[in-house]
């Protein structure tokens, strides 16, 4: 402390023996423009933080990093999952770092528990990763670049209506991103003359769906509708197959959390036929998809990005830009300024940050695990164009 002082006074020294003054703009020009990601590095959803500070860290190697004569500083912190943890955490890069912006948050809980200390500082959010609906309405400086459960929710629900599914239990994960897709799925699945003949909420913490699958067993519903948090997938494919649930007649739909990238390869069998509605495959055709999926798994031998991965790659293109269009002056009104209304193409298809609502709207897409080149992948085969988050609306 002491020493950067003397340090700066000899710059400042200099600059006036120069004749020059260096105002306070130009000073914070020269600084490093700090990016707080906190994530889940440890501990149940590790899975999301690995991805997203892979995906960030491949954005700044092909982006550089420097941008609008400003050196980009990322911090990396890990909150466990735990919120008192994200909060002590924002406070201290807020405070202690003065990071520009805040990053990350790998669950709804700490996503909430991080809002207050963006609104008090104007620090702009960018939510990489929680998908609860409310989360954008809880500061006016979060944006979000992940997705919601309602949006990419319908899509599931409105396939099985057409596709003479009658009766459906749901299984979701008993916290927001789960009492939103058991509403949105139950919503419309029931609008197009569904049935729901039983509906499970599982604990968050403690991933033993042993019971559940057994009551499932029991009611037998044409199809079981499943969301649950990136991380568990596995474990719920392993016990799905155990109990013979593959072979039962039962059909398994799901959100894509469940047939998550990170692990789909691992699930064996059990997973292919799976039908579900998400915003990103690793499979998805276009171009840019297949460039960012080789960069990714180059850089990070073993691992394929999933929809983790890609909102943190998004998230960063966000934060680059609207540092760009302030002229690398930042400050949190106009970043936030600039964050929204960007529109452009990500390696899953076109995105926009609404204006309005600062949440993403993107393409949902339909589609089936299957076997390609002896790995599994989730293959798309439809798609519902721009979706909003329906879930504003309630
Ligand atoms: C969330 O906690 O908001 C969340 C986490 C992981 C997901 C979806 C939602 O896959």
């Amino acid at each position: 402390m002491q020493k950067r002082r003397f340090t700066k006074s000899i710059v400042a020294l200099g600059a006036m023996t120069l004749g020059l003054v260096l105002t306070p703009a130009v000073q914070a020009q020269q600084a490093p423009f700090k990016i707080g990601f906190i994530l889940p590095m440890t501990g149940q959803s590790a899975s999301t933080g690995r991805q997203i500070e892979a995906a960030a860290r491949l954005y700044m190697a092909q982006n550089g990093t420097t941008v609008a004569g400003r050196k980009i500083e990322v911090i990396f912190k890990d909150d466990g999952g735990v919120a008192d943890a994200t909060r002590r955490t924002a406070q201290e890069l807020v405070v202690n770092d003065k990071v520009d912006v805040l990053a990350g948050f790998g669950l709804t809980p700490l996503a909430l528990a991080t809002a207050p200390i963006a609104t008090q500082s104007k620090t702009p959010m960018v939510v990489t990763a929680a998908a609860t609906s409310i989360i954008t309405e809880q500061s006016p400086y979060i944006v979000r670049t992940s997705f919601t459960l309602p949006q990419v929710t319908l899509g599931i629900a409105e396939w099985a209506a057409k596709n003479k599914i009658k009766k459906a239990m749901t299984m979701v994960a008993d916290y927001g991103p789960g009492i939103d897709a058991e509403r949105t799925f139950k919503d419309r699945f029931q609008l197009n003359g569904g049935t729901i003949v039983g509906e499970i909420r599982s604990p968050l913490r403690s991933p033993d769906f042993a019971p559940f699958l057994q009551r499932v067993s029991d009611t037998k519903p044409e199809a079981l509708f499943v969301f649950l948090p990136s991380g568990q997938g596995a474990a719920f494919m392993k016990q799905f197959g155990e109990r013979g649930l593959d072979k039962s007649g039962i059909r398994l739909i799901a959100t894509g959390d469940v047939t998550d990238d990170d692990q789909l390869n691992d699930m064996g069998d059990v997973a292919l036929g799976v039908v579900t509605s998400h915003h990103y495959s690793a499979s998805h055709p276009s171009a840019l998809n297949k460039k960012f999926v080789a960069a990714f798994e180059a850089a990070n031998k073993g691992m394929r990005p999933n929809f983790m991965g890609v909102a943190g790659y998004d998230g960063m293109r966000v934060i680059y830009k609207a540092l760009e269009a302030t002229k690398g002056a930042g400050g949190g009104d106009a970043l936030l300024a600039a964050m929204k209304g960007q529109l452009f193409e990500s390696p899953r298809g076109q995105i926009l940050i609404d204006g309005q609502s600062r949440d993403i709207v993107q393409d949902v897409y339909i589609r089936k695990v299957e076997r390609v080149n002896g790995q599994l992948y989730n293959m798309e085969f439809d798609v519902q164009k721009a979706v909003k988050d329906p879930g504003k609306a309630k």
